[in-house]
């Protein structure tokens, strides 16, 4: 059962009529279901069993402390991209030794506060990246476990900006290239060799370029042990794609069954990353609709939540549904759904078939990922707040910001 439905003609999360929680604590903000996040991670996991696995919740699609915690608490690992990102996840009480640091820009700071948390792995995307990591770790007189990320060069046939495993693009070492830098890798005192990485892509929805990738990973690993390099962990990314509209990912059990059949009897503890799939269809952007505009050519609904807060519509043109909350018997127009912000890109969804009045609620519904954590302050914007509901209890996870907090570190030269 879907988290988010209508009972009475009004848009629930869960118990809670979407109304209610508008009056509340105002709009626009981010709604989560608990449940529905505690599905999707219990059903990821749920494909693997009864293999030796550990799934990396992908931080950076949702970073909020009472998401990680639970998270946590369901015993994910996660993900990190950042120095930021791991002290959240201690933060959120989240267990270091279940942590994968990806990224291809680590700085040494980022690299000793990992070290000294006692991470699962670096997922090292560059030879300069390995020597620096050998270096600190040498100082700091500990073993730095790695994987090196590698490009399968393998098209996700996703968005441009969200691929990732093609040659083109900066992320991991070249296939061909890889082979050489284990080499080097285990010719390093201070670096121990644990697994092989990739992820090449987000938002995928079809089995077959994670196969493929698995096929070159697998490849590889072959290619390591004839060079007596033991691989101990396979991390395998993310990028499980979700319903935004009418796509039909995978299915997990399909795609857990699809990796454990090329895995085959090898004795290798698969590692994943999923963020949006997770997350993705777990939270909905709620926001009131302050104006409506006819002009000749259109209509506009001009709506307070902004690409501020949701900047995927203007970044990739992604589509969300939008759902009235409180939906009119009344004839429909076609509205361009768009924010506050001074910007021609500032829509959060062109052609929707709606029949408003001014002051309705609308639910921007699939922004559980991607959302809140690419949400910005332009136009200074204070970030909205998230709520997180539990059958019919209602938690405020994050506090909306307030102006005031929008220039607090700011100075006037006198
Ligand atoms: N692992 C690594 C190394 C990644 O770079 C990413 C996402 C993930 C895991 C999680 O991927 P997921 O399972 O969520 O697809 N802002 C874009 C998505 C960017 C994804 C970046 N990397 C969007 O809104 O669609």
């Amino acid at each position: 059962m879907n988290a988010f439905n209508f009972k009475n003609n009004t848009l629930h999360a869960e118990d809670v009529a979407l109304n209610k929680i508008a009056e509340n604590f105002g709009t626009p903000c981010y709604v989560y279901s608990k449940s529905a996040l505690t599905k999707a991670f219990e059903r990821f996991n749920a494909g693997f069993k009864d293999t030796n696995h550990l799934v990396c919740f992908a931080v950076k699609s949702n970073p909020s402390l009472a998401i990680l915690n639970l998270f946590a608490k369901l015993g994910a690992g996660f993900d990190i991209v950042s120095g930021g990102e791991l002290a959240r996840v201690i933060a959120a009480g989240g267990d270091p030794s279940k942590v994968v640091f990806s990224g291809v820009g680590k700085t040494a700071d980022e690299m000793r506060a990992a070290l000294e948390a006692g991470i699962f792995c670096f997922n090292v995307e560059s030879a300069s990246e390995l020597t620096r990591l050998n270096d600190i770790a040498g100082y700091m007189g500990k073993i730095a476990p790695v994987s090196l990320r590698v490009n399968p060069n393998v098209d996700a046939k996703t968005h441009p900006y969200i691929s990732t495993g093609l040659k083109n693009n900066k992320f991991g070492v070249a296939y061909e290239d890889a082979l050489d830098i284990y080499l080097q890798a285990a010719a390093m005192p201070n670096i121990a060799i644990h697994g092989v990485d990739c992820h090449i892509g987000s938002q995928i929805t079809e089995l077959s370029p994670f196969m493929d990738a698995f096929d070159r990973v697998l490849a590889l690993v072959d290619a390591l042990e004839q060079n007596n390099i033991r691989i101990q962990h396979i991390d395998l990314g993310g990028g499980i794609g979700i319903c935004y509209s009418d796509e039909t990912p995978p299915e997990f059990s399909d795609y857990a069954k699809a990796m454990l059949a090329k895995l085959g009897k090898r004795d290798i503890k698969l590692v994943f990353e999923p963020g949006r799939a997770l997350v993705g269809n777990a939270g909905v952007l709620l926001t009131k609709v302050e104006y409506l505009k006819h002009t000749e050519t259109k209509n506009f609904a001009i709506v307070d939540a902004a690409m501020n807060d949701l900047m995927r519509p203007a970044l990739y043109d992604a589509y969300h549904a939008i759902e009235a909350v409180q939906p009119r018997d009344a004839n429909t127009r076609n509205y361009e759904i768009v924010g506050p912000v001074c910007e021609s890109g500032d829509f959060l969804g062109h052609d929707r078939e709606l029949a408003l009045a001014e002051g309705d609620l609308l639910a921007v519904m699939s922004a559980g990922a991607y959302g809140m954590s690419m949400a910005s302050n332009y136009n200074t914007r204070p970030r909205a707040a998230e709520i997180m509901v539990d059958g019919d209890k209602l938690t405020v996870i994050r506090q909306r910001e307030k102006v005031q907090d929008l220039f607090a570190l700011e100075t006037i030269i006198k």
